[in-house]
């Protein structure tokens, strides 16, 4: 058998990060500028048939049975193992990298979980749908972070602007105009389990004022859908702020996130806010087209440690540097 690959992209998104677990709805996009790769190499010469893991940028290098049923990395593999119920699995090699930033909001997990369960899944024979995808990456990112909402996984293993809400299917944005988001990354990180359980920390202590909060980010991501596919800029960049005050309220913020959304501002940015966990991490804006080498270059003075820009487009999703 030949060595075979597949890749996953980043993710960000763009409105209701936070209340999502709690129901309401969030948008999210693809990043393909940033991927997971898993490779399966086979081991023609092994002298015992199994299956050897490595990600060498994480520094393991082990045989599937020494890893532990909590490791994500081997709960994608034996899931994915699990649903193809093969008597026979030959002998091979796992490799896995990736440029995806990790605990910054781009959805580094989800996207390694559905680059495994794709190459294994199409390496023995039988390529996995999207959804038998999102649903085994799903209960890997069950380990990682707890209580997720299922967006990271949904939006990384269908590749396509989704709408979500947890326990409904997920809806995809059919965009009409483009609109171009700078994503930068403020250097810091926070495991999103961390922000996800001091949030729900802030929700049990007071039910009443918080669950208020999180149901006006949700009505947020309501009136963001038509102004996304439409490429209402002012009105977008208008929700953005309001997502993001929301979201400070939420103690997921930070001063280096608020450093960089204002200069994003102040060189012509339409809108900005943090995107994902918080507390670090990457913070997004909303660039008119000719600002975008503007608002990159005002997060760089800022103190941003790198930018990517991405084009949201009628017919697909165009990365660009
Ligand atoms: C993480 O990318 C987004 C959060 O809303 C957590 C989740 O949805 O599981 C913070």
């Amino acid at each position: 058998m030949p060595i075979l690959f597949e890749k996953a992209p980043g993710k960000i998104i763009l409105f209701g990060e936070h209340a999502v677990v709690y129901g309401q709805p969030a948008i999210a996009i693809p990043v393909t500028r940033v991927n997971a790769t898993a490779r399966v190499i086979p081991d023609l010469a092994s002298e015992h048939a199994g299956i050897h893991v490595q990600a060498l940028d994480i520094g393991l290098d082990a045989d599937l049975e020494a890893l532990s049923a909590d490791d994500p990395l081997a709960k994608a593999i034996r899931l994915t193992l699990e649903e193809l119920a093969l008597i026979h699995i030959p002998a091979f090699t796992l490799q896995i990298t990736s440029t995806i930033p990790i605990a910054a909001g781009m959805g580094s997990s989800a996207a390694i979980s559905v680059a495994i369960i794709r190459a294994i899944s199409a390496y023995l024979g039988k390529p996995f749908p999207p959804d038998l995808v999102s649903a085994l990456a799903y209960e890997v990112e069950k380990i990682q972070h707890g209580t997720p909402s299922g967006i990271d996984n949904n939006v990384i293993a269908y590749q396509q602007p989704v709408f979500f809400r947890r326990d409904n299917p997920t809806e995809f944005l059919h965009i009409e105009q483009p609109t171009h988001w700078v994503i930068a990354d403020t250097g810091e990180t926070t495991p999103t389990r961390e922000t996800v359980s001091d949030v729900n920390q802030l929700i049990t202590n007071d039910p009443v004022g918080y669950g208020a909060l999180i149901q006006r980010i949700g009505s947020i991501v309501e009136a963001a859908r038509t102004p996304l596919i439409e490429g209402d800029l002012q009105r977008l960049g208008q929700l953005l702020y309001e997502n993001q005050d929301l979201l400070e309220e939420l103690e997921v913020s930070s001063s280096r996130l608020e450093i960089l959304i204002k200069a994003a501002r102040r060189a012509g940015a339409a809108g900005a806010k943090l995107s994902g966990g918080g507390r670090g991490g990457n913070m997004i804006a909303l660039a008119p087209e000719k600002n975008i080498a503007a608002v990159e270059k005002a997060l760089i003075e800022a103190g941003a440690k790198t930018t990517l820009m991405t084009t949201l487009t009628p017919w697909r999703i165009d990365d660009t540097a």
